[in-house]
């Protein structure tokens, strides 16, 4: 009999369980195509939970997820809740907790999408973003000194393993082989990181050596930032640690498109991974049914794809591409010309007829 795959949801907050719904219509479309089985595991965590008990991921979830297939997760972030309490104890503690080492973020601008960039087209913006997803400034290491006087100082430290650098870095040659794609670009500031920038340029020259077939390259994250406005088409995989590829992904989304097409994956190639539209809980469209799903959407084709069901994950994909090409007048949010809902049922067509 074939698997079934147990798939953890958190719909989150604001528009979350608006652009989960759609995805869940495109994943449960995509399954009916394929045969594909699965069973869907709802967990109601975000804001609303931690303003109602004080906490943010009850351990009994953490725990529960630990055992899925995958997990699909929608937004976090509540204008009741102080900045960081959900990010740090929702997504980064699952990140964390799951061993999620890599963040995954496809930049592809697909045919007919507008890209705020002059004389670019898909044939330019066609990469992707290996982004270290568990160490790093994310690590929470560090501290403060005589807090709260004037003499106070705030430390807050790079962490950066020998094997958490490498597994990153050897991720992103293995998918760049994986995908027929050429080149493996490190992202980094070696110029002033003198320990991080060296360890992290060791572990890229040591782990390079090993995949002659694959071009490699370096640039500084500012000059990145330069390169992905100016030549976008340098760039084929970029790896790089935490907060860089934090930074350097929301540019990506933006000249792919913006929030409402941009998706990515924290990957644990061994274990759970978690799959999420980047944009956050935009509670300014929340109820509105005017939020664009086309980027949980697309978290369910990675997911999909990530789970080896290729087939499944293409066709969601090949879905995106055709609504964009044809049906919405913009991707941003109230402009689409559109629903949100609407928008889903336009992907479930296209699937249901490829
Ligand atoms: C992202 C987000 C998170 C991050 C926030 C919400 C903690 O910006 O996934 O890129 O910084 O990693
Ligand atoms: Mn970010």
């Amino acid at each position: 009999m074939a698997k079934s795959y147990k798939i953890g949801v958190i719909p989150g907050d604001g528009t979350g369980p608006e652009v989960v719904a759609e995805g869940l219509k495109a994943l449960a479309a995509a399954a009916r195509k394929t045969g594909l089985k699965h069973e869907l595991i709802r967990y109601d965590v975000g804001g609303e939970l931690y303003l109602k008990t004080g906490e943010a991921l009850p351990d009994s979830v953490m725990n529960e997820l630990k055992g899925m297939d995958a997990i699909f997760l929608g937004a976090i972030g509540h204008p009741q809740v102080a900045p960081g309490i959900l990010e740090r104890g929702i997504l980064l503690r699952i990140r964390f907790e799951l061993d999620q080492y890599v963040n995954l973020r496809p930049v592809i601008l697909y045919p007919g999408v507008w890209t705020p960039l002059r004389d670019k087209g898909p044939e330019d913006i066609n990469f992707v973003v290996v982004r270290e997803n568990t160490e790093g400034l994310y690590a929470g290491s560090g501290g403060f000194f005589k807090k709260g006087t004037s003499d106070e100082i705030a430390i807050q430290e790079s962490v950066n393993t020998r094997k958490g650098v490498e597994r990153c870095i050897r991720f992103a040659f293995d998918y760049c082989r994986r995908q027929g794609r050429r080149k493996v670009t490190m992202c980094h500031k070696t110029n002033v990181l003198n320990y991080a920038g060296d360890i992290w340029e060791r572990a890229f020259r040591d782990v390079a050596r090993q995949y002659p077939d694959i071009q490699t390259d370096y640039a500084h994250t500012d000059a990145v930032c330069m390169w992905m406005v100016k030549n976008p088409e340098w760039f084929d995989v970029i790896v790089t640690d935490n907060l860089f590829g934090d930074i350097i992904t929301d540019l990506g989304a933006m000249i792919q498109g913006g929030m409402g097409i941009a998706a990515g994956g924290n990957i644990n190639p061994q274990g759970v991974s978690m799959f999420e539209p980047i944009g956050g809980s935009a509670p300014k469209y929340t109820g509105k049914n005017i939020i664009n799903p086309l980027a949980a959407i697309a978290a369910v084709a990675m997911l999909l794809d990530n789970l080896g069901e290729e087939d499944a994950g293409w066709r969601v994909e090949d879905a995106i591409r055709k609504v964009v090409a044809d049906d919405l007048k913009s991707l941003a949010a109230g402009q689409m010309g559109r629903s949100t809902t609407e928008v889903g049922d336009l992907v479930v067509k296209y699937i249901n007829q490829g």
